[in-house]
């Protein structure tokens, strides 16, 4: 699996730990940015990792900002994309089972590092289970017709 990668200057160090997972993991990641810990804006990060994932050169992507807040809305409006904030593991675990989510953003703010770790092994790892959850999922992508 090929995941894409970004934050903002306010989940810098949280993607710091992240990508240590990743090659933990042996998954392929390629950072979208932000390199440092200069102030820039979060859509920007968003719409690079996002429009990575859309047009299918990477399987998921993983965002962080201070709170995942803002990177999630912002993902949220680039065709194909499905983002979810989730803080939780529990959260992490449905919007894969149940939402088919191609991207996990999460709040370095909000949660420390080893429950963000948890978060990402359970979220990369959870299939989408398919079945009443389909037409669900096909629904939303049907609202980004209009
Ligand atoms: C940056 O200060 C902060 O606003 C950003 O990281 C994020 O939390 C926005 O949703």
């Amino acid at each position: 699996m090929k995941v894409a990668i970004g934050s903002d200057h306010g989940g810098l160090r949280l993607k710091e730990e992240i990508k240590v997972l990743l090659d933990e993991l042996k998954v392929d990641s390629h950072d979208f940015g932000t390199y440092t810990s200069a102030s820039v804006d979060y859509p920007d990060i968003s719409r690079q990792v996002a429009e990575a994932v859309a047009g299918g050169e990477y399987e998921r992507g993983i965002i962080v900002c201070g709170t995942g807040i803002g990177v999630s809305i912002a993902a949220n409006k680039i065709k194909g994309i499905r983002a979810a904030l989730c803080n939780d593991v529990f959260s992490a675990q449905m919007s894969r089972e149940h939402n088919d989510a191609n991207i996990l953003t999460l709040g370095e703010r909000v949660i420390g590092c080893g429950l963000a770790r948890m978060i990402v092994e359970v979220w990369l790892k959870t299939e989408f289970a398919g079945g009443r959850h389909t037409c669900r999922v096909d629904k939303i992508m049907e609202l980004e017709k209009n």
